[in-house]
């Protein structure tokens, strides 16, 4: 076993569990839907309950639902009771499975679920997010970043996942396939946008934080 096996065991150890939905949704997906491994897991899920701890948003929005273990994880953060997440997926073929465990966390009236694509469906969204976790398709990570930022509230964040690559992102020559390409763009954009603060956390694929600054007092923060 690679030390960072060993090192995943002991970061799980020393976390809160996961919920018993959690478990058996990541059970379950393992066992019955291809390419489980797109699942957030548990100390991913953690960390996203954490952050919503900490940015106790009011409205969410999440592009790429997949079997629902994040969209429950942030579920779980919320401590305002009427905060809502919107989470879209176009898969359509997941909605039973989704719709299963969202009911067993009983979290169906805080989380509306949109089958579609998410380029589709965000122009037709008619509300404000406080944090938006794009977790999509990574060749239109730079849509979504766009299509998304002008519904996200003053002072509010993103968070995107995956935007290192497996690494690809050091070597765009050798890496020139259209999901590597789509991560690239998309993290020179967040580079270059004035509007943003951002920092990337290294954990597992990446995670780029980004926070849309507040422009409410003209002020640079
Ligand atoms: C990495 S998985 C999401 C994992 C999930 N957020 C979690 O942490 O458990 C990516 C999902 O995005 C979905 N997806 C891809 N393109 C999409 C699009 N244009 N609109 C909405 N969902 C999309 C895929 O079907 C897949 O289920």
């Amino acid at each position: 076993m690679g030390q960072n096996s060993e090192l995943e065991r002991y970061i799980t150890n020393h976390i809160n569990e996961e919920s018993d939905t959690l478990k058996e949704l990541y059970r379950y997906t393992h066992i019955n839907i291809l390419r489980a491994r797109m699942l957030s897991g548990h100390i991913q899920g953690q960390l996203l309950k954490m952050m919503c701890r900490m940015i106790n948003p009011a409205s969410i929005l999440e592009i790429g639902t997949f079997t629902g273990y994040s969209a429950i994880s942030m579920a779980e953060g919320l401590t305002d009771k009427s905060a809502h997440i919107d989470t879209i997926e176009i898969n359509d073929e997941l909605k039973p499975v989704i719709e299963k465990f969202i009911n067993k966390a009983q979290f169906e009236d805080k989380i509306s679920l949109h089958f579609g694509d998410a380029r589709e469906i965000i122009p037709t969204i008619d509300k404000k997010f406080d944090l938006v976790f794009i977790d999509g398709d990574k060749r239109q990570y730079p849509e979504y970043y766009n299509l998304v930022f002008p519904l996200i509230n003053d002072g509010g964040y993103i968070i995107a996942d995956n935007i290192l690559w497996n690494g690809k992102v050091l070597d765009p020559i050798t890496n020139s396939d259209d999901y590597t390409k789509g991560v690239i763009e998309f993290n020179e954009i967040v580079k270059g946008d004035e509007r943003v603060e951002r920092v990337i956390i290294p954990f597992r694929d990446g995670l780029f934080l980004i926070r849309k600054a507040s422009t409410l007092r003209g002020q640079s923060d």
